[in-house]
């Protein structure tokens, strides 16, 4: 049961847990708020071994249900509100969503398997973010780094993994975290800075720079990050955490400029059109300065390494984003709210 699964990360495990185990029934678990969209698996639709079931992680009847109608043994939970910004204005859904939600997940789980955890398995999707905000000269995060969350969406992120361990110490459910740096690639919502920026080239409008754009991200191609989740559900260990990482510091500004190379490229305007767009805007509250990840626990212990390079990733990315236009026009317009009326002939409120 993949939660969240009709979000940006979600929908490329679902994609590839779906593609690559036909015989295991995947369970996309998801309430579809604004960062929701069933179009985002449309490619899986037909597949037999999928279901979307739409519920909220909060509401322990509809969690209950699936995991008793579906048999489920394993909780892949990416359910959360996942926008920093967002978090700044809003912050109540985010303890509700990510914080209630887990813990509801969790107490659900534990209710329904009971003692009978052979071969389950609860694994909870967080962020570099809960350890807080690196110096230019500071050493990466690891699994032993201190939690330091700086922002209302970290903090509820890391209130979620503490529920995750202390339903692990105290009932015995098989846990696992891992901690993921930036993602990027296909399907993300156009409020991230990478999709965002992209949409603004190709719309020549302002590139929104927050501060000076010196602030640091370690940025992971997301298919990589979903062959990560694919190798911890198989191989990790209960009761372990794991951070993963691209290993590809950059700041903003420089991310921005090779974005402006790469679209501009494809769009054939003359190199450097869209500089002029770059436009430095008032600062983020606590914009965290710097994340950078350690994997080399997931890589030593279980294999993985991060296969696509920063380059290719944002070559393929522009190219996905030039070629789904109609995606980026649906989501930017509201119109991809009706992929989920047209298909189970209701309205999403
Ligand atoms: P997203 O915002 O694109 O998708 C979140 C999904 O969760 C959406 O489909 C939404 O409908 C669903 N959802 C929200 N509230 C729900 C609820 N109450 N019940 C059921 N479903 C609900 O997020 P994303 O960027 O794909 O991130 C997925 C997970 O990975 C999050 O937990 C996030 O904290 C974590 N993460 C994200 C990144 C990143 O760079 N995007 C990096 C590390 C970790
Ligand atoms: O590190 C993992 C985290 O990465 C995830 O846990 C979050 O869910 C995910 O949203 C992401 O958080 P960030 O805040 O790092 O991502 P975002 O795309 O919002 O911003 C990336 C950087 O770009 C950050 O330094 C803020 C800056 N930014 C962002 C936006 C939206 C801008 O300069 N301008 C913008 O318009």
């Amino acid at each position: 049961m993949v939660t969240g699964g009709a979000g940006f990360i979600g929908s490329h495990v679902a994609r590839r847990l779906t593609r690559r185990y036909p015989n295991v029934k995947v369970i996309v678990f998801d309430s579809l708020t604004y960062a929701g969209n069933i179009g985002n698996l449309t490619d899986i639709d037909g597949q037999t071994n999928y279901r979307f079931v739409h519920g909220d992680i909060t509401d322990g009847a509809a969690v209950e249900n699936t995991i008793r109608e579906y048999g489920v043994d394993c909780i892949v939970n990416l359910a959360a509100e996942s926008h920093v910004d967002r978090s700044i204005t809003d912050p109540l859904i985010f303890a509700r969503t990510n914080v209630l939600g887990t813990l509801t997940l969790l107490h659900t789980a534990c209710m329904v398997w009971g003692d009978d955890t052979g071969g389950k398995l609860f694994y909870h999707i967080s962020t570099d973010e809960v350890f807080g905000s690196l110096g230019f000269g500071d050493g990466p995060f690891n699994e032993e780094t201190r939690y330091a969350p700086r922002s209302p969406y970290s903090a509820s992120k890391a209130s979620s993994d503490h529920f995750v361990r202390a339903f692990g110490e105290t009932y015995g459910l098989p846990v696992i975290i891992s901690n993921c740096s930036n993602n990027y690639g296909p399907y993300q919502f156009p409020e991230k800075l990478i999709p965002l920026v992209i949409n603004n080239i190709r719309n020549e409008q302002p590139i929104p720079v927050y501060g000076t754009g010196e602030n640091v991200r370690d940025w992971l191609f997301v298919e990589d990050h979903a062959a990560a989740i694919d190798l911890i559900i198989h191989r990790g260990r209960p009761g372990e955490t794991y951070n993963i990482g691209g290993g590809c510091e950059l700041n903003n500004l420089q991310l921005v400029k090779k974005l402006i190379n790469l679209t501009d490229r494809i769009l054939g305007r003359p190199e450097g059109a869209s500089d002029g767009l770059v436009t430095f805007v008032r600062d983020r509250s606590g914009h965290d300065l710097r994340y950078a990840i350690d994997h080399t626990k997931i890589t030593s212990e279980l294999g993985w390494r991060p296969s696509t390079g920063l380059d290719e990733g944002l070559a393929k990315t522009v190219d996905w984003y030039m070629e789904n236009t109609g995606w980026l026009e649906s989501v930017t317009s509201g119109r991809y709210r009706e992929y989920y009326d047209r298909q189970y002939g209701n309205k999403l409120t």
